[in-house]
């Protein structure tokens, strides 16, 4: 299926009194001015989170934050979430490097494919927040698709049909992918990579890979909006069904979720500070600056458990 935006499409700035938001897209997203992360006030803290439950992903630009300064503004959101896949910068070690540099040529780059981040967890982190110190001069871009858009434009019928199904997610084809396509090197999916050739999987990778089941149609705890919970990536099957019976429902709910007009796309900058929610939109980003570095680092904020 393929839709042209209708009257669902919502994206308008709220008014707010501490914050100005500047939609980015008709389907999702917006910049925020008015703020510097480092010195967010309680009014404005409060905007930026109902500005980033409304747009799904926001983002900052010219931010100057320092590693303590991005541990301290993600705090304000909850505690951080388990990182799944990287592992901390020594004294910061919430904060996690995402590097690619110029002369790896490996075929797959972290984060690629849609995806929510990590939900093969019992607890997948609820928001990301992403920041950007070096970035190409072309390519690098992230996008982002809009779930609880995805949701509201299914079918009343296609709806209830779903209504109490749960997704299996597992880390499985990921960490297959990763195999079979990255360079072992110093970086979050060069040394998963290296478990390719590890006698046996970790516990910890074998708790990953048997993963976890989530409802497909999660309530987001705080404004109670529903959004489709599916991806390509992790998203393995659905409880209580075969193979054969699971994989068209969610082939097709992941291309209804991924479509064109419910996404954004973002044109990083150096010093960009980006925010997204994973209880309300998907994510990918792109292989395509070979040659070049990006350098950004990452927090995650602890989630609840889906329902
Ligand atoms: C991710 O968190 O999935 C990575 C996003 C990016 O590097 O653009």
């Amino acid at each position: 299926m393929r839709l042209h935006p209708t009257g669902k499409f919502d994206n308008h700035a709220a008014s707010y009194w501490h914050i100005e938001a500047r939609p980015l897209a008709a389907a999702m997203g917006a910049e925020i001015c008015g703020v510097d992360a480092a010195q967010v006030t309680d009014e404005q803290f409060q905007e930026l989170r109902q500005a980033l439950f409304r747009h799904k992903m926001i983002y900052l630009r010219q931010q100057k934050l320092t590693h303590g300064e991005h541990e301290a503004f993600s705090l304000r959101f909850g505690p951080f979430a388990e990182d799944a896949y990287t592992q901390g910068l020594p004294g910061h070690r919430n904060v996690h490097p995402l590097i690619k540099q110029a002369d790896d040529r490996s075929r797959m780059v972290f984060g690629e494919g849609w995806h929510t981040d990590s939900p093969f967890l019992p607890q997948p982190p609820s928001i990301t927040i992403l920041y950007s110190i070096e970035i190409p001069p072309f390519g690098g871009d992230t996008t982002w698709a809009n779930s609880a858009l995805a949701y509201a434009m299914l079918s009343d019928t296609y709806r209830r049909m779903i209504e109490g199904l749960k997704v299996h997610f597992s880390m499985r084809d990921v960490l297959k992918s990763v195999h079979d396509a990255v360079e072992v090197g110093d970086s979050p999916i060069g040394r998963l990579a290296a478990t390719r050739d590890a006698e046996r999987l970790s516990d910890d990778l074998l708790r990953k890979i048997r993963g976890n089941t989530h409802p497909m149609v999660r309530t987001h705890p705080v404004t109670g909006e529903k959004a489709l919970y599916v991806d390509p990536s992790y998203g393995i099957g659905i409880e209580d069904m075969l193979p054969e019976e699971s994989a068209p429902i969610l082939r097709f709910l992941t291309e209804h979720l991924t479509q064109p007009a419910f996404t954004c796309r973002l044109r990083w900058e150096p010093n960009m500070l980006t925010l997204w929610d994973n209880r309300l939109c998907v994510h990918q980003a792109y292989n395509d600056y070979q040659g070049y570095r990006r350098e950004l680092y990452r927090t995650t904020v602890s989630g609840e458990t889906p329902a």
